[in-house]
């Protein structure tokens, strides 16, 4: 077990963060809260940090890392170039759940940005985040605080089952506010791509950057990949996941409760679940866990990974979800429904 502290999530204790700073300053890992996931920092300009972030996540060396910065300031002294778009969605949504890729300045080691020549960053609004980054004085580098390929955290708990020891010091100011990760935005380009839509909505962004680009991970599979680290695979439980429309999740259910599997349906509807509720009940009942997440995006999204984690805990072998709506406020939903459901790499 790692040492895990509470902290306040709104007035966080100047003493843990100096604490949680002092580790990072001797080249520690600390997992720490923000408003999307748990992140699992290190000091973002020391190449040697860096690597332990890639070491404990088991992640290849080629996924860029986002480098958490406390304002547009520190964020132009890591870019060459830093646009008035840059500027623009800066002052729109910094704090907060949006990561703008920029052509990266020499201080930024190569580690950081997988060999790329632009970085990612990020300022965050969750205050012990924020806290943590002026602590320190200098950029973190913190992708979400789990093993690769699998599920981002969204509490403390989540962290230390996904990561264990190999994180020195977790913060924990309990469950994160949006549940889903930040949307990435690529401005090395004319044209702004959104490259991971998040918790940021595409509406909102558009409502700064109106001819933002965004292409689904359906109109990206098979082609080339905008953004190494995001492959078709990510954010998945253990258990193989079975994205099924309304009329076929029952379907799907039935015939896996057949073949003797534990089943975890997790669906949004409400008639959906009262076409499930009777197999939940009957004998089968010990073999099925149905759960009904809110039907609106911004509530579906605060939960869905902790369902995800719950499915793991209960060594479930199928987890059958009910697909979600196509239109846009349920895009960073469906690609991460997508990714989990994909059997690709
Ligand atoms: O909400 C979040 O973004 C969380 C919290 C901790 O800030 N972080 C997070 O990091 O989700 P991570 O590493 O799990 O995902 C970051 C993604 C990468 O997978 C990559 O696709 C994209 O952001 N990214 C980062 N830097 C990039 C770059 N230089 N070029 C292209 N894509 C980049
Ligand atoms: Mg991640």
């Amino acid at each position: 077990m790692p040492r895990v502290v509470r902290i306040d999530r709104d007035h966080p204790e100047p003493e843990i963060l100096a604490e949680a700073a002092a580790v990072l300053a001797r080249g520690g890992l600390v997992a720490f809260p923000t408003e999307t996931v748990y992140g699992l920092g290190a000091r973002g300009l020391h190449a040697h940090d860096v690597a332990c972030i890639f070491a404990a996540k088991q992640r290849p060396p080629g996924h860029p890392l986002i480098l958490h910065v406390d304002g547009e300031a520190m964020a132009r002294s890591l870019a060459s170039t830093w646009s008035a778009r840059a500027s623009e969605l800066a002052r729109a949504f910094w704090p907060g759940p949006l990561t703008l890729v920029v052509p990266r300045a020499p201080v930024v080691p190569r580690e950081v940005t997988g060999g790329l020549d632009a970085v990612g960053l990020r300022s965050p609004r969750h205050p012990v985040a924020l806290g943590l980054v002026r602590a320190v004085g200098e950029p973190l580098a913190a992708p979400s605080a789990n093993a690769h390929m699998h599920v981002s955290p969204t509490t403390a708990e989540h962290v230390v089952r996904s990561l264990g020891d190999r994180v020195d010091l977790v913060l924990d100011a309990g469950p994160c506010a949006h549940g889903i990760e930040s949307t990435v935005v690529d401005l090395t380009s004319d044209v702004a791509r959104v490259l991971r839509p998040g918790a940021l909505a595409l509406d909102t962004l558009r409502s700064v950057v109106p001819d933002a680009v965004y292409e689904s991970v359906t109109a990206l599979e098979g082609a080339a990949r905008v953004s190494p680290g995001l492959a078709s695979k990510h954010y998945a439980p253990h258990a193989p996941v079975v994205l099924a429309d309304a009329g076929g999740v029952r379907e799907e259910v039935v015939a896996a409760l057949a073949r003797g599997h534990r089943v975890h349906a997790l669906v949004f509807r409400p008639e959906t679940a009262a076409a499930l509720a009777g197999d939940a009940s009957r004998g089968a009942a010990v073999r099925m866990v149905l759960r009904r997440l809110p039907a609106d995006p911004e509530g579906y999204a605060h939960e869905l990974f902790a369902a995800f984690y719950e499915a793991d805990t209960a060594s479930a072998d199928v987890v059958i979800v009910e697909d979600v709506p196509g239109d846009p406020p349920w895009w960073a939903v469906a690609d991460r429904l997508r990714r989990a459901a994909s059997k690709g790499g």
